[in-house]
């Protein structure tokens, strides 16, 4: 079976916005609302799952009842403290309705990258079932430079070898689950990328290619990049 998460738990700090930004509109009408529409129209999905931070459930809730209507595969879940605990809520969730065994997949979506495409969605579901894991990413196209002091750069590494992070980012669910119980405290407190848990544990990953449009908005500026997006769509 293969499950669809919607990563929503967050409250967008970098954004500064009253509420958390998967709630800003885009286009009238909140980026959330968009990111899910791009799961409804896959039939792959046994269920959508949307986790978000526990007070907006019932926003959420009515959101998706006004504009998407009776989408029967979609869930309200509650989100967690970090973003690898919402992922880990959605595979609970998975096996508190004894749906969850070796070859469950989860396609892990961030709520606020409302630019993914069926295409993207559709390699992740066959490289996660191929490999065990898989990542969306693009070719870097900046220099990237490393500097470990902050102040003197410490290595140039050859860009032709680099490649920027997008989501999705899906996995066989109990694999993720086992990796992520056996990382310690201090290995969970700088985990920022669920892929990472696979690297750590020398597990493959295969790379899915990604679109430079499935930008993610962190920032204000972020929005109006959507926006003129979403006039070229
Ligand atoms: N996310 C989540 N659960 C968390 C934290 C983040 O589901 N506990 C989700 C966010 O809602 C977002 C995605 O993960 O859709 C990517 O994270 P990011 O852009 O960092 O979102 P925020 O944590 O909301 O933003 P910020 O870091 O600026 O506070």
């Amino acid at each position: 079976m293969i499950y669809a998460c919607i990563l929503a738990g967050g409250i967008g700090s970098r954004m500064g916005s009253e509420k958390p930004k998967q709630y800003i509109n885009i286009g009238g009408k909140p980026i959330i609302l968009h990111t899910a529409e791009k799961f409804c129209m896959c039939s792959e999905f046994r269920q959508i799952l949307i986790l978000c931070p526990e007070d907006w459930m019932e926003y959420t809730e009515g959101l998706i009842r006004k504009h998407i209507g009776e989408d029967s595969r979609i869930r309200i879940l509650p989100g967690g403290e970090t973003r690898n605990d919402t992922i880990q809520n959605a595979i609970a969730y998975i096996e508190s309705i004894g749906e969850l065994d070796e070859d469950t997949v989860v396609v892990t979506h961030d709520a606020v990258r409302p630019f993914v495409t069926y295409r993207i969605i559709k390699e992740n579901i066959e490289a996660a079932a191929e490999y065990g894991a898989c990542d969306t990413v693009i070719p870097a196209t900046d220099t990237i430079v490393e500097s470990q002091s902050g102040d003197i750069i410490s290595a140039i590494p050859d860009r032709a070898v680099l490649y920027q992070g997008q989501t999705p980012q899906s996995f066989k669910a109990i694999k993720l689950r086992e990796l992520y119980h056996s990382l310690t405290e201090d290995e969970k407190s700088i985990l920022t990328d669920a892929a990472k848990i696979f690297v750590m544990k020398n597990l493959p990953v295969k790379l899915v290619r990604g679109e430079n449009s499935n930008i993610k908005i962190t920032y204000p500026y972020d929005l109006t990049v959507a926006e003129s997006l979403l006039k070229g769509e």
